[in-house]
């Protein structure tokens, strides 16, 4: 089975957002990736609760919420999560990492934990039986058009062994930030199986939303 892709909602063209997720829906993107910034884990606003109530209007594809905020656990009631939705938490934005992953879990959502560039992957080695996925961000979470951390792409492939060595094989690795087609055909190669793709592959002035996805499509199989 293929690369799925997770378009970054946050890179979209918010004066054309129905016709670009529509376009989405014909590409058969897996999930579509909502990012929640509170200012305070990241020094950035972007998407909230009522954008995504609107969106959820309008297609059935399943929202992958990547939660960049503090306390988490205090907001996720807050979010119309769904069966087959997945949630993902920062690893360093809670004390009780495995309560709020329970609670997601409670909620009908499938719980990810979310880790930046600099947290080591054996930081989440005690809750990998919350989890169905793990997401490596792959630039400082916060804004799009920024530049891969090389080091995550090393990151990918010791995450990918480590789950694979310990049984947890199952769990998939979801990559977030500078997703180009040359970066995702890497991050494929090291183990990643979840694309986030924002202005790097998809989101790009000028090219055809749908060229763009088969366009990624091909480079993740
Ligand atoms: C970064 C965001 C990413 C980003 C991806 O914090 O989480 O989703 O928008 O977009 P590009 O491709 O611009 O890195
Ligand atoms: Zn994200």
């Amino acid at each position: 089975m293929g690369g799925k892709i997770s378009p970054s909602v946050m890179c979209a063209d918010f004066r054309h957002l129905e016709e670009n997720i529509k376009i989405l829906e014909k590409a058969r993107v897996e999930y579509l990736h909502f990012d929640i910034m509170d200012g305070s884990f990241v020094p950035n606003f972007t998407l909230g609760p009522d954008l995504m109530k609107s969106v959820r209007e309008i297609t059935d594809i399943p929202f992958d919420v990547h939660l960049m905020v503090q306390h988490p656990e205090n907001h996720i009631a807050l979010f119309d999560l769904k069966p087959g939705d997945i949630v993902s938490v920062h690893q360093e934005s809670t004390v009780h990492l495995q309560r709020t992953l329970q609670k997601i879990k409670d909620s009908g959502a499938r719980p990810a934990v979310a880790l930046n560039p600099a947290t080591p992957i054996y930081s989440i080695e005690d809750v990998l039986d919350d989890v169905n996925a793990v997401l490596i961000m792959t630039v400082n979470p916060g804004f799009a058009g920024q530049k891969l951390v090389p080091a995550t792409l090393k990151k990918i492939a010791k995450m990918k062994r480590y789950l694979v060595e310990n049984g947890y094989g199952h769990i998939e690795i979801e990559v977030d930030g500078n997703v180009s087609y040359e970066n995702a055909r890497k991050m494929r190669k090291a183990g990643a199986d979840i694309f986030v793709a924002g202005t790097s592959s998809l989101f790009i002035k000028g090219i055809n939303l749908l060229d763009s996805a088969l366009e990624l499509r091909r480079c993740i199989i």
